[in-house]
């Protein structure tokens, strides 16, 4: 495959994502929205989904700065829903970026008292459910397709309280490899993040019940190289990168974006 054309292409045109089409997954709040904003700052006709029909606000928000931005409900537990998003864009003519954004993390608590039901919703939710939408998404792009997974760096290093969901990201990463492996050969690349300690809604309703079981968010922030809590931007620019034609020849990796935190 020849890079030429790449080599000739401006800054401007390598992020530029005008007549594209993506889905983002959980973008009502948090990283979902900031990602879905840069996303449609960049161009795309972005379709932000989630459980929470607060996402109809985010999107139209994004209309009145004259952006392209729908909101669609979906549960991405649900195959039916994730395949309507999927075809929303196909219809439109293609489907050509997908981001796995939507996430739980309740606070797993000590690993001798994590229960069966706690592990299989934590698995449906952030592993079941992001295989799920790749497939789906996969099926419906084609060359020059674009899957991001939000994984974790408690999928890269362990921490107290928080085992089940280590586990589920861990398994993000290690599926992230596989579907760059099996995807590229079709021209879809397939990328993840793992993010560091991000202000979000979701965050800030587990500090209490982290802190119970030995992990303080708080000291975490005040120890990062960076001194500071990463903002969902940060996250937003970084998936904006892995989505465009900046990161033509990356595929299969997590890139970690944490301050610094695990180096
Ligand atoms: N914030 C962080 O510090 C951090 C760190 C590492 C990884 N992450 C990951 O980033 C992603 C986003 O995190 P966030 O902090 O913005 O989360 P958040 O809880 O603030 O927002 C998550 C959004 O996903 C939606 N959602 C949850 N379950 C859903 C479902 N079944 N179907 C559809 N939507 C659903 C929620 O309604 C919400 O709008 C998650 O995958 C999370 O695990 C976050």
């Amino acid at each position: 495959m020849s890079t030429a054309a790449w080599s000739d292409a401006s800054i401007t045109d390598l992020v530029n994502l005008a007549g594209k089409r993506a889905v983002v997954t959980g973008a009502a709040v948090g990283i979902g929205a900031a990602i879905a904003t840069r996303l449609a700052q960049a161009g795309a006709d972005v379709l932000l989904t989630d459980l929470d029909d607060r996402g109809e606000a985010t999107a139209a928000g994004l209309r009145s700065g004259g952006l392209s931005a729908s909101f669609q409900r979906c549960d991405i537990t649900n195959t039916a829903h994730l395949a309507a998003a999927a075809q929303w864009a196909a219809d439109r003519g293609s489907l050509d970026i997908w981001v796995n954004n939507a996430g739980i993390y309740p606070t797993t608590g000590p690993v001798l008292k994590v229960t069966d039901e706690f592990l299989d919703r934590m698995f449906d939710v952030n592993v079941r459910a992001q295989f799920s939408a790749a497939r789906e998404a996969a099926n419906r792009m084609s060359t020059g397709g674009a899957i991001v997974n939000l994984a974790s760096i408690a999928g890269i290093r362990g921490g107290a309280g928080i085992s089940a969901y280590s586990a589920s990201k861990g398994a993000v990463i290690a599926m992230t490899r596989a579907l760059g492996n099996e995807l590229g050969p079709m021209g879809i690349r397939v990328n993840a993040i793992a993010p560091g300690i991000i202000d979000t809604p979701g965050v800030r309703a587990q500090m209490e019940p982290l802190k119970a079981t030995g992990l303080d968010i708080d000291a975490a922030i005040a120890a990062n190289p960076l001194r500071t809590a990463g903002q969902p931007d940060h996250i937003a620019r970084a998936c904006l990168f892995l989505v465009s034609g900046l990161s033509a020849f990356v595929n299969g990796v997590t890139l970690v974006v944490d301050g610094g935190a695990t180096a």
